[in-house]
């Protein structure tokens, strides 16, 4: 019985390890595979900080919820992209807060590439 036992749960242990493994996005569904071809502020990066960032961070909001850090207007945004805590926040670095406030998951592995594609790209305002 012992043995039998022992053997079931090292079959769903195995199974639990596998289905993790499998989880990886990219993997599951390499045709929605993180695209960075054209990656410009208004194109790709404005869209994602909208939904994520501007309940708090737009210029209308920015006074009363964001911490008087502003994230629409493109020199602001610059000037927290130089600094290293417009990265590093929704990388969940230490040394600064992690964003968006109050959750505790990191926004979607391709937005955060896409905005670090940008970046290397120079944070242009295009
Ligand atoms: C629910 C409101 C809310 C959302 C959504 C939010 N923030 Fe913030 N953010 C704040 C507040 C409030 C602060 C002020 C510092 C603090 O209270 O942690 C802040 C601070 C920051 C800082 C400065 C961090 C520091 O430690 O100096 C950065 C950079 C930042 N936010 C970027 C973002 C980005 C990028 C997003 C979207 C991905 C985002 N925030 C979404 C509320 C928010």
């Amino acid at each position: 019985m012992k043995t039998i036992k022992n053997i079931l749960l090292g079959i769903t242990l195995l199974i639990g390890f596998q289905s993790c493994y499998y989880d990886i996005e990219e993997q599951l569904y390499p045709s929605t595979g993180c695209n960075l071809t054209g990656v410009t502020l208004s194109s790709k990066v404005k869209p994602i900080i909208q939904a994520r960032c501007y309940t708090c961070h737009s210029l209308q909001n920015y006074n009363s919820l964001g911490g008087n850090i502003n994230v629409e207007t493109y020199s602001n945004l610059k000037a927290e992209v130089d600094n290293g805590k417009f990265l590093k926040s929704i990388k969940h670095e230490a040394g600064v807060s992690p964003m968006p406030k109050g959750s505790s998951q990191l926004i979607d592995a391709c937005e955060i590439k896409i905005i670090e594609e940008w970046i290397a790209l120079g944070a242009l305002d295009n």
